[in-house]
């Protein structure tokens, strides 16, 4: 006999992501390169009545709490949050007015750290267990790629795709295809993720990237061609575990970010610091125009922080492992003995 409330309430996990390089370059054809962070977003789904029960255990987890959210609109969330919902109750049955939703995690939303695809990806996952059905890899890509077309408007599929692989993937499109292709990295990474400000969101970036690109098409191809050279080099030097050179390719990456307008002087500022406190490499990761950076730091790792406290911005050290992320779910439909 199960326990009633161990029926009742379903959790989830999923890992953010970062851009090692091709962000934008890679919805034109160039090959990208994105790994999973130590950091994520947890999502349980609750019977209202068992919100008590179940708010707790993922409550104050964070640092950032995301929201809680009952589809009778009581309360409201961020717009994200808002959405996946609209998207939740048109799709599954299971969702009424006695749903609760909480989020948190370690994730800073927002900021190009794959918020979005990791709540996306959590909030299905804990759905289906929550709805006592299995889910399989098709249809969990086809939910999360509706969920992230309607936040961003144009994805290429490589922020959830990393994020639901849990690995290291070297991505890219073909048409409307695309191939995820895991990398065997020697080593993990040692990160310091810095946040530069929010930024004015992916859909916008995409969007006035491709107006620039309208009228200097051949010089921005030209960068994107040399962008996916770059990606290539990259992934001999994570598997072969040269990670001097991994920060070398990072610099240059980001100078070529710069060049297509997606930095700022504050990103640039950022990337300096962590150079000049030992970081092997710094860029812009995600849509740019703000959001994070991430320094690989290797060894220098407080250093870096350090600096960036000192100057009050918000910034805290990640991995990327070697081994990949498994989401480990609570099976609440199995009686916990
Ligand atoms: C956002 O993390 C990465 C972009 O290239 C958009 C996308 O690929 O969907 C800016």
């Amino acid at each position: 006999m199960l326990d009633p409330l161990v029926r009742n309430f379903a959790f989830s996990y999923a890992p953010g992501k970062i851009i090692l390089v091709g962000e934008h370059a890679v919805l034109y054809g160039a090959k990208a390169i994105a790994m999973p962070l130590d950091q994520g977003i947890r999502v349980a789904v609750s019977q209202k009545g068992l919100k008590d029960s179940g708010g707790p255990l993922i409550k104050g987890v964070g640092p950032f709490f995301m929201g809680e959210t009952f589809l009778n609109r009581q309360k409201k969330g961020p717009k994200v949050l808002e959405l996946a919902l609209e998207y939740l109750t048109r799709v599954f049955k299971a969702y009424n007015e006695n749903v609760a939703i909480i989020i948190d995690g370690s994730l800073p939303p927002g900021c190009g750290l794959g918020s979005s695809a990791a709540l996306s990806v959590a909030l299905i996952r804990a759905t289906y267990r929550f709805m006592g059905e299995s889910l399989g890899d098709e249809t969990l890509h086809e939910h999360v790629l509706a969920l992230e077309t309607i936040f961003h408007g144009r994805p290429s599929g490589i922020d959830h795709t990393v994020v639901i692989d849990g690995r290291t993937i070297a991505y890219r499109l073909f048409g409307e295809k695309a191939q995820a292709n895991p990398i065997a990295i020697a080593r993990e990474l040692s990160l310091v993720v810095v946040i530069s400000g929010p930024h004015n969101g992916t859909k916008n970036a995409v969007q006035s990237l491709s107006e620039r690109m309208r009228r200097q098409n051949s010089a921005y191809r030209r960068i994107f061609t040399d962008l996916d050279h770059i990606a290539s080099e990259m992934e001999q030097a994570l598997i072969t575990g040269q990670l001097s050179s991994v920060g070398e390719l990072m610099n240059i990456a980001q100078g070529y970010l710069n060049a297509l307008s997606l930095s700022t002087e504050h990103i640039e500022k950022l990337c300096v610091i962590a150079r000049e406190h030992g970081a092997l490499g710094a860029k812009l990761t995600g849509a740019g125009g703000g959001g994070a950076v991430i320094a690989l730091c290797e060894g220098h790792e407080q250093a870096v922080l350090n600096a960036y406290r000192s100057m009050g911005y918000q910034s805290f050290i990640a991995t990327v492992p070697k081994e990949p992320i498994v989401s480990t779910l609570i099976d609440t439909k199995t009686p916990v003995s």
